[in-house]
């Protein structure tokens, strides 16, 4: 078997730190289970000369890193990828800053990983390179003479061509794409979107169901969406539950119902919004006062990204005036956290939690969504309120689906899952445990590489027929 070299912007350095991110979430147990190499951002800020890649060996699994020198950190990281890429592909054109510094940087830094990931790369390596930061690295790679196959997976969404041509230079940037062998989606409508600004805004022509004719040569497209370690979780959360952590946590709350929120705090996980419900809840069915506690699990992101402290700043207000106004001296009904808290102790929370409420504005997947049922007790589950637009949604179906604009509508939702009879519970959990089950986090780096190992016909993970 070929070795797997992975890239990606954060990489999951086994340094035992609590961090909040789907995208190491998913990467780890995959990469661990086959080997080979990941590469990516140290997570350091460097004002001196670039070093060479730093690697640590651990397990089967490489890990090579190198820093960002301080305009890079800026122009790439904080700059194109975070004020441009991120709130455009969340459907957030209101918030793109866009310069074409900024756009140099990102351009800049994918050369600069290329041409370290050049001092590691065998020619029988497969590449997998993941999200919006490496959109033009197999270019870059290309450039440099590689001829590996290479796949590029998108964690986040993808959005329709009236948004995505609003990006200025996605002329440039989206064609870039064309140097991937397999280009790789969370859900049927990000693959079809993708596929619709091939065909209407390059007009590039479709070799059949699911792979497109770029000047560079075929590319696929493909859906993966990614899922958790059903099992896995379930067993953790089994034990957790019973930890010193959690029996201290529910034992705080004096018998009283946990409702659970566990986000990076970001714009795009409609955390504002969801305070708004929760006060709504409080304010339309106040037979919940002092009978519920809602848990909201906040680790900041991106800090030095304006909006994020903007943010930061609205949710801390909300929190205030909701514990100020419904609050008493012997009850907060919400609890706001900014610390990262560790997968264990996740899976302990979410178990004792009568509701887990998930409400992103726009998200790829959602991995919070699929651990929270993946955690639950089955003969005691506790209900899943989810946002339809979160990815998560397609496969979670049998959760409560939410629109998270509509806070009145939220709060109907929280007041169904806090009274739902047992039996209801059972049954919506049965369903949606049994389709993550089928599409374990284990299969899908299998399946992505599958596909993208195959000659082209044989794929699996196609885009469905006449998109
Ligand atoms: N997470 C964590 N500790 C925290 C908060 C979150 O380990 O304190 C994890 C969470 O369990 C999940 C991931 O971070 O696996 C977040 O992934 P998700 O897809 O929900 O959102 P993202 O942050 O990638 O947008
Ligand atoms: C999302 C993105 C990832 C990113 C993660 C954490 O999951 O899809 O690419 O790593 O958020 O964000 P950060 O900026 O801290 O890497």
């Amino acid at each position: 078997m070929a070795r797997l070299v992975v890239v990606s912007n954060r990489v999951g350095i086994p340094d035992g730190s609590a961090r909040a991110g789907g995208l190491e979430v998913a990467i780890r147990p995959a990469l661990k289970r086959r080997g080979g190499v990941w590469f990516g951002w140290s997570g350091r800020v460097s004002d001196d000369a670039p070093e060479p890649a730093r690697t640590l060996d651990k397990d089967n699994v490489s890990y090579v890193t190198v820093d960002l020198q301080k305009d890079d950190y800026e122009e790439f990281y904080n700059g194109f990828a975070n004020r441009v890429l991120w709130p455009i592909l969340h459907y957030r054109l209101d918030l793109a800053e866009f310069t074409r510094r900024d756009l140099g940087g990102y351009f800049r830094v994918n050369g600069f990983f290329a041409k370290n990931l050049e001092r590691i790369l065998r020619p029988d390596d497969v590449i997998w390179v993941h999200d919006y930061h490496l959109m033009p690295l197999a270019k870059a790679l290309r450039e440099r003479g590689h001829k590996n196959k290479i796949g590029f997976f998108i964690h986040v969404p993808f959005p329709p061509e009236e948004i995505i041509t609003a990006l200025p230079n996605h002329e440039q940037l989206i064609p870039a794409l064309g140097y991937y062998n397999l280009v790789g989606f969370q859900t049927e409508t990000d693959a079809a979107n993708f596929a619709r600004y091939l065909a209407n805004e390059r007009g590039l022509r479709r070799l059949d169901a699911n792979s497109f004719a770029f000047d560079e040569g075929d590319v696929r497209i493909g859906v993966f969406p990614v899922g958790v370690e059903t099992d896995t979780l379930q067993r953790l959360a089994r034990r957790a539950v019973d930890s010193t952590f959690v029996r201290e946590v529910m034992g705080s709350l004096s018998g009283r119902a946990m409702i659970i929120g566990v986000d990076r705090l970001d714009y795009s996980k409609g955390i504002p919004e969801r305070m708004d419900a929760f006060e709504r809840l409080l304010t339309n069915f106040p037979r919940w006062r002092g009978q519920v506690t809602y848990l909201q699990i906040t680790p900041r992101s991106r800090t030095d990204i304006e909006e994020y402290a903007n943010l930061g700043r609205q949710v801390g207000e909300k929190v205030g005036r909701i514990n100020g106004a419904y609050g008493e001296a012997s009850w907060t009904p919400v609890r706001y956290i900014n610390k990262a808290h560790s997968r264990t102790a996740l899976a302990g929370l979410y178990r004792a939690a009568r509701a887990g409420l998930v409400t992103p504005l726009r998200d790829g997947m959602n991995l919070v969504a699929k651990e929270y049922v993946a955690a639950q007790n089955p003969d005691d589950p506790g209900v899943l309120i989810l946002s339809r637009f979160a990815g998560a949604a397609r496969e979670c179906s049998a959760a409560l689906l939410v629109n998270p604009y509509d806070s009145e509508g939220v709060a109907i939702a929280i007041d169904r899952a806090l009274a739902m009879p047992l039996d209801e519970r059972v049954q919506r959990h049965a369903a949606n445990y049994r389709v993550l089950k089928q599409n374990d986090l284990s299969q899908w780096a299998e399946r992505f590489l599958g596909v993208l190992e195959r000659p082209r016909g044989a794929a699996s993970g196609a885009l469905p027929e006449g998109l």
